[in-house]
């Protein structure tokens, strides 16, 4: 025989084996199941939103090995609902099976609900809380996010230590801290506690507070950054704490301060929220005195369970979840006394396994 026979014999026996193997059926191969999950986020931009998607792609990806076939579109809003509303719509009338939707505004979720509703699509809610009269609407819609709250307390109770043990945090020396507050955007659950309860908690502490100055910078460095360089320039060395909602605000507060050519004795002592890399690392160089992590490893890992687990139609474990459809993922307290554990640490922020 020549070469080009014995191929050609070789690959008959090949398939005939292919063949007999299928036929005889046992070890059947299991075609993966398809899901189409259509994300709807508020703004790409946010960064710590821009990690959950990272981490909830990934999770997707890792379905794969467990026999599902994850399609997935991510659709930006802008920050505009009505652009979000469409998305949905287009999302939906492209068959997808699961929706997770990340509101530009929260207070105005009703028009998805209509449109998912009709189809029979459930919705995953995450970070941005629908109220829950809105959630409550129809029994297919859940929530996962963080309790704000927790985050609030938290981060009161460590700038809370921290000052109580640095006497120095009080420059002038007149028994009271004056601050300044970043907060995240008007109407959010997450800034309306943090900023609440980081307050009261600092005082419940016994930190005697004089507030100069609430700013708002929509959860975003750059503005922050001008917002601090406009106190910067009025109240000058008088600031000795800087509460921010969240990290990429409290990073815009040191870039102010890297910038206004202050030695490190004279900045304030600034505390964050998120566990961004960056301000981990901010901690570490002793520019931040600490931040509370939102774990959006375990936020993004709930997310594709529960897809799946609706996809399924399986009755998952509703009790598990707060009022049969929230889940709220624990905050950690991340400063001095324990930066090493989390820094370059990604893998270990989660607590929560699938
Ligand atoms: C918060 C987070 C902020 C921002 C916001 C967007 O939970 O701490 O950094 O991402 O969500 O909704
Ligand atoms: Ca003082």
């Amino acid at each position: 025989m020549d070469k080009r026979k014995i191929k050609n014999a070789m690959a008959l026996i090949g398939l005939m084996g292919i063949l007999l193997y299928g036929a005889c059926g046992n070890e059947k191969k299991e075609i993966p199941k398809q899901i189409y999950i259509g994300v709807a986020c508020y703004d790409q931009r946010d960064t710590f939103l821009g990690e959950l998607l990272e981490n909830f792609k990934r999770e997707c990806r890792t379905l794969e090995k467990r026999g599902y076939d994850i399609s997935l579109t991510i659709m930006d809003a802008a920050n505009s609902q009505r652009t979000q509303d469409d998305q949905v719509q287009e999302m939906i009338g492209n068959g997808c099976d699961i929706l997770c939707v990340n509101l530009a505004d929260r207070t105005d979720p009703s028009q998805i609900i209509t449109a998912a509703q009709e189809h029979d699509i459930p919705i995953i809610f995450f970070n941005r809380e629908p109220v829950e009269e809105d959630l409550m609407q129809w029994e297919k819609l859940y929530y996962v996010g963080c309790d704000a709250e927790q985050s609030g307390i938290m981060q009161g109770e460590i700038a809370a230590e921290y000052i109580n043990s640095h006497p120095e945090v009080d420059k002038n020396e007149d028994g009271k801290i004056q601050y300044v507050l970043l907060e995240g955007e008007a109407g959010h659950q997450d800034a309306i506690s943090r900023t609440e309860y980081s307050v009261k908690t600092l005082m419940k502490k016994d930190v005697i507070l004089e507030k100069l100055s609430y700013q708002l910078a929509d959860w975003n460095r750059g503005q922050a950054e001008n917002r601090m360089n406009r106190l910067i320039s009025q109240y000058g060395k008088k600031i000795e704490l800087v509460m921010s909602n969240n990290d990429e605000m409290a990073l815009g507060a040191v870039e102010a301060y890297r910038k206004a050519g202050y030695v490190r004795e004279e900045w304030p002592v600034i505390f964050g929220i998120d566990g961004l890399e960056e301000a981990l690392e901010a901690v570490k160089a002793g520019e931040m005195q600490g931040s509370i992590l939102n774990d959006r490893v375990d936020q993004a890992k709930k997310m594709a369970k529960m897809a799946v687990e609706l996809f399924e139609g399986e009755e998952f474990d509703q009790e598990s979840l707060k009022e049969g459809r929230y889940y709220f993922s624990e905050y950690q307290k991340v400063d001095g006394s324990n930066i090493d554990e989390y820094l370059n640490a990604e893998e270990t922020i989660s607590h929560s396994e699938m």
